[in-house]
């Protein structure tokens, strides 16, 4: 379903890869319509009196959070730009959160004009930032504290979050204390309580743990009076990058935190997931431009440069690749690696791939997550397409660059002094 051979042909749905890639030329990022509804509806079904809130950074393109506000998804906002987006996409600010060790004066003003639910708030001084802002609107400002739990997500060390030592949250012996202030402050309403302890979790104890550590804070929390609303369990679900990997579903995690929350009927939960909406339903259509040999090792440069994907450089993430028609030839151990003036640029390392030929293409699997998000017009390459396949019709989802827009925010800069 969504990604598969068909004979001996890599199909996006029903176009094939070497047909799209007629069309579209390459790099270009892929989507298949059918597993992003597939995922979020699964998520919609476990939680289906929750709020999900997608995780935009995953992957902020504009008609992606178009198809998702139809869904009925909130959103889980880091910036002042991704709050313009997913308002533009249509989504209900009663389900947007606001997360982000660092949110500026103006987002905050932003944030409040727009009447999001809630700020998850992660210091002292951003607490009182908000109160202060609130108070210049006459507004009150719906807060939770985002509270870090000292759990170890097992997970990449720059994407883990739930440790204490991470610039992230509330430390978890300190929460009370800032409920208290809190609730002294007269433009603050104080209706949540959230965690995310980090991205790419394939085990669902974490969870757990941090579920147990939460609660025992709510508990305390009504002992004093302060009667939350809402608990935000965060995102992170991982996905299938490797074979031997197994994430646990959207509905084992519901069922883990239920099983400590589960007592609280007066609560609504928030899970703020973004990778495994959106992670697994993409391809990145690429083609070999050059073989080489140096020393005893064996490159396919290919026109995917570590400026469309940067996961493997950053996180040394494996993703399989595929050969976008099945060959005879054998798999040798190759690096496959990007035009890109760095020696880390590369896709893979020391894979067993065949060698294929110039011209060949080939399909970057699970890059819809952080993959077009993160990407730049490093060595002043142009960023690349997008398109979702629904059946077999594309949808064009972001035009490539194109030579004049490596120049559009350098010129005509008079206006701007
Ligand atoms: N909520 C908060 C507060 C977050 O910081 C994140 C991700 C999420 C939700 C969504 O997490 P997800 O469900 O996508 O795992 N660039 C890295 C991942 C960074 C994750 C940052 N925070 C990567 O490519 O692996």
């Amino acid at each position: 379903m969504g990604i598969k051979y068909i004979k001996n042909e890599l199909f996006i749905e029903q176009i094939s890869a070497v047909k799209l890639a007629e069309l579209c030329d390459t790099p270009t990022y892929v989507y298949s319509k059918k597993l992003i509804l597939n995922n979020f509806n699964s998520y919609k079904k476990a939680f289906n009196n929750d709020i999900v809130c997608y995780a935009v950074k995953a992957n902020s393109n504009q008609t992606l959070l178009e198809i998702l506000s139809n869904l009925g998804a909130g959103a889980d906002i880091v910036s002042g730009g991704e709050l313009f987006k997913v308002l533009r996409a249509g989504i209900n600010p009663q389900k947007i959160v606001y997360s982000g060790v660092g949110k500026t004066a103006e987002e905050i003003k932003y944030a409040l004009e727009s009447n999001i639910l809630m700020f998850n708030v992660e210091s002292y001084e951003e607490l009182c930032a908000i109160n202060k802002i609130a108070k210049q609107m006459n507004k009150k400002a719906r807060i939770a504290f985002r509270v870090n739990p000292n759990v170890d997500p097992d997970t990449h060390k720059y994407i883990a979050t739930g440790k204490h030592g991470t610039k992230f949250g509330i430390k978890y012996e300190d929460a009370i204390d800032m409920y208290i202030s809190a609730s002294k402050m007269a433009n603050i309403e104080i209706i949540g309580i959230d965690t995310h302890i980090g991205s790419q979790i394939l085990k669902i104890e974490p969870y757990k743990l941090a579920a147990l550590k939460i609660s025992k804070l709510i508990d305390k929390l009504e002992s004093l009076n302060i009667h939350l609303k809402y608990i935000d369990i965060g995102g992170g679900l991982g996905i299938k990058y490797e074979k031997n990997q197994k994430p646990p579903k959207p509905i084992e995690l519901k069922k883990a935190v239920m099983s400590v929350f589960g007592k609280y009927k007066d609560k609504t939960l928030i899970v703020e997931p973004g990778r495994s909406i959106i992670g697994n339903t993409g391809v990145m259509l690429g083609k070999v431009i050059y073989r080489k040999k140096s020393g005893n090792k064996n490159f396919l440069i290919v026109d995917i440069g570590m400026n469309d994907l940067i996961r493997p450089t950053l996180y040394d993430a494996y993703h399989n690749i595929l050969p976008v028609k099945k060959t005879s030839k054998k798999p040798i151990t190759l690096d496959i690696v990007g035009p890109i003036c760095e020696s880390g640029d590369f896709i893979a390392k020391d894979r067993k791939f065949p060698l294929l030929e110039q011209g060949d293409l080939i399909a970057v699997e699970c890059i819809g997550a952080y993959g077009s998000a993160m990407s730049s017009q490093y060595n002043s390459r142009k960023r690349s397409r997008g398109i979702i396949v629904d059946g077999k019709k594309v949808i064009h989802i972001r035009r490539r660059d194109e030579f004049e827009d490596l120049l559009r925010l350098e010129e005509n800069l008079e206006k701007y002094l």
